[in-house]
């Protein structure tokens, strides 16, 4: 079984990912830290976010670097959204993705593109969203315990440019699959969307 989780920045896919790969015992690929670890290999070899070689050059990046804790603070996430517009980038990773999908026994992986380019024959595709406020007041929560002081105001603007660049862009935009399954988690606790999104692979399977 393959299952596709999509969304935007902290709709909390990543967390309904975990879970359902928990739950069903199948491996989990957070896409997203590849694009990161791309963006931050560009960044310590001086290059530019917007140069295309070089970012491609990064995609070569030393498998150890996922594990770096700072691969997770917003500013790698922008930096990842930037050369994920890449379609040199993009497609550098795709291989390896498509790797994880389809391993023996299936897997859960979580990003922008997964059930409309990764994997679109996956059995179940979700597709994770909260609006905006919502999101940036999960972010500000979870940066404040980690000690950071950037605003509410601040964190909400940079993540409304995400969602834009990331659903402008030409290749592999984020956008829902036509026959995924929408997961509002705006008025849902972590508990009570991990259980939603278990409901859904559920009824898709019986269906
Ligand atoms: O992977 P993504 O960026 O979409 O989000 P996440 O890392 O799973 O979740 C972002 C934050 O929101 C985490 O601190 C989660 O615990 C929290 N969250 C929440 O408060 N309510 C939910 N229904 C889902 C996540
Ligand atoms: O957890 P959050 O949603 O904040 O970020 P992420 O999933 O780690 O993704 C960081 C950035 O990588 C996104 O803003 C996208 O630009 C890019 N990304 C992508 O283009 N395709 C994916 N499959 C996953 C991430």
């Amino acid at each position: 079984m393959i299952i596709a989780v999509d969304g935007p920045a902290a709709s909390g896919k990543g967390t309904i990912a975990r879970a359902l790969a928990r739950h069903y015992a199948l491996p989990h690929l957070d896409t997203g830290l590849l694009y990161r670890a791309v963006g931050q290999a560009l960044l310590a070899a001086g290059g530019d976010l917007d140069d295309e070689a070089a970012a491609l050059a990064a995609c070569a990046f030393d498998d150890a670097l996922l594990a770096d804790p700072a691969l997770r603070s917003e500013a790698a996430g922008a930096a990842a959204s930037k050369v994920s517009a890449h379609p040199l980038v993009r497609a550098a990773l795709v291989q390896r993705q498509r790797d994880f999908a389809n391993q023996p026994g299936g897997a859960v992986l979580d990003g922008r593109d997964i059930g409309t380019v990764i994997a679109p024959d996956a059995d179940v595709k979700l597709f994770v969203k909260a609006t905006p406020t919502v999101r940036a007041r999960r972010r500000h929560t979870e940066m404040s315990r980690a000690g950071s002081t950037m605003s509410f105001d601040r964190i909400l603007a940079d993540i409304r440019e995400r969602d834009r660049r990331d659903m402008m862009r030409a290749t592999a935009p984020l956008r829902q699959a036509d026959d995924a399954l929408v997961l509002d988690t705006s008025f849902l606790d972590v508990n009570a969307a991990i259980h939603r999104a278990i409901d859904l692979v559920e009824r898709k399977r019986a269906a």
